[in-house]
């Protein structure tokens, strides 16, 4: 053991509050009413805008909504999700190419006509922001889930919230104090995820079959309907037909291309 350079020692941590953090995190749905301070929700989003962004772009916005009313309506789109109407505060996390659209027109260019990796950094920016807010808030002790049945439709949600054109909210963040810790959910089998230099592909049908009964377990035990091919059941279903098929059409309306 003392010779194994990839055993853990004091010299090479392999666990920390921010790994544990990490480890005991799960989507939390059932979120009390009480509302969160102002001052909890910019820390967790000053903290959250250190995430790296493409180039420094920083091609994201985020919309907090307190009002009651508001996140009644934003509910509606998502499916009325209860959680959405529920907890104080729901974060819309936007991609956002405003600022950037600022920058060309000042040097004599437009964005008009802009293609995909515009459309995509910027999500991905606003991705990487929501992940980073999402820990800081854990770390405070506010639970939540994320919400991209935003785009079911995005244009609906755009107008509820004001967003300007060259404004899309990817995915939206319910949060609060926890009313109740659900169990977490298993995660696939670390192999079917990691791949040693090259992609392995071969292992990945078998560690799938593993899968499908571990999570019908989960489900079973937390009084969840499914079926014994939970997880390829899922995917087979939500995806087949395709999911938000009008979703690229709906982005070009609000000013992503995404050609
Ligand atoms: C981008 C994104 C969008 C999501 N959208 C929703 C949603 O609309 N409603 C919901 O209840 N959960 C949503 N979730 C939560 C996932 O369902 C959840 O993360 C997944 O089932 C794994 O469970 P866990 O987070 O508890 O480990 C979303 C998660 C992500 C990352």
């Amino acid at each position: 053991m003392a010779n194994d350079a990839s055993a853990p020692s004091i010299e090479t941590p392999t666990t920390s509050e921010t790994i544990e953090l990490l480890l005991d995190r799960r989507s939390v749905r059932s979120i009390a009413p009480d509302p969160i301070p102002e001052a909890q929700v910019e820390a967790v989003l000053r903290a959250a805008f250190r995430a790296p962004t493409s180039s420094n772009i920083q091609a994201y916005s985020v919309v907090v909504v307190r009002d009651a009313e508001t996140r009644q309506a934003l509910s509606v789109p998502t499916g009325n999700q209860r959680h959405v109407a529920e907890a104080p505060v729901f974060l819309a996390y936007c991609a956002d190419l405003t600022r950037i659209e600022h920058a060309l027109e000042k040097h004599g260019h437009t964005l008009d006509d802009n293609n995909f990796e515009v459309g995509l950094v910027s999500s991905i920016d606003a991705a990487l922001v929501g992940m980073s807010a999402y820990l800081a808030a854990d770390s405070l002790g506010l639970k939540g889930v994320m919400i991209g049945a935003v785009r079911n439709d995005p244009v609906a949600i755009a107008k509820i919230l004001g967003l300007p054109k060259r404004v899309y909210c990817v995915y939206g963040m319910s949060l609060g104090r926890p009313a109740a810790l659900p169990e977490q959910k298993p995660r696939m089998d670390y192999r079917a995820m990691v791949h040693e230099e090259r992609y392995d592909r071969d292992k990945m049908k078998d560690l799938l079959e593993t899968y499908d009964p571990v999570l019908a377990q989960h489900y079973r035990e937390t009084g969840r309907e499914t079926t014994d091919d939970s997880w390829t059941h899922d995917m087979d279903k939500k995806f087949h037909p395709y999911l938000r098929d009008g979703l690229r059409d709906a982005l070009r309306e609000l000013g992503f291309d995404f050609r």
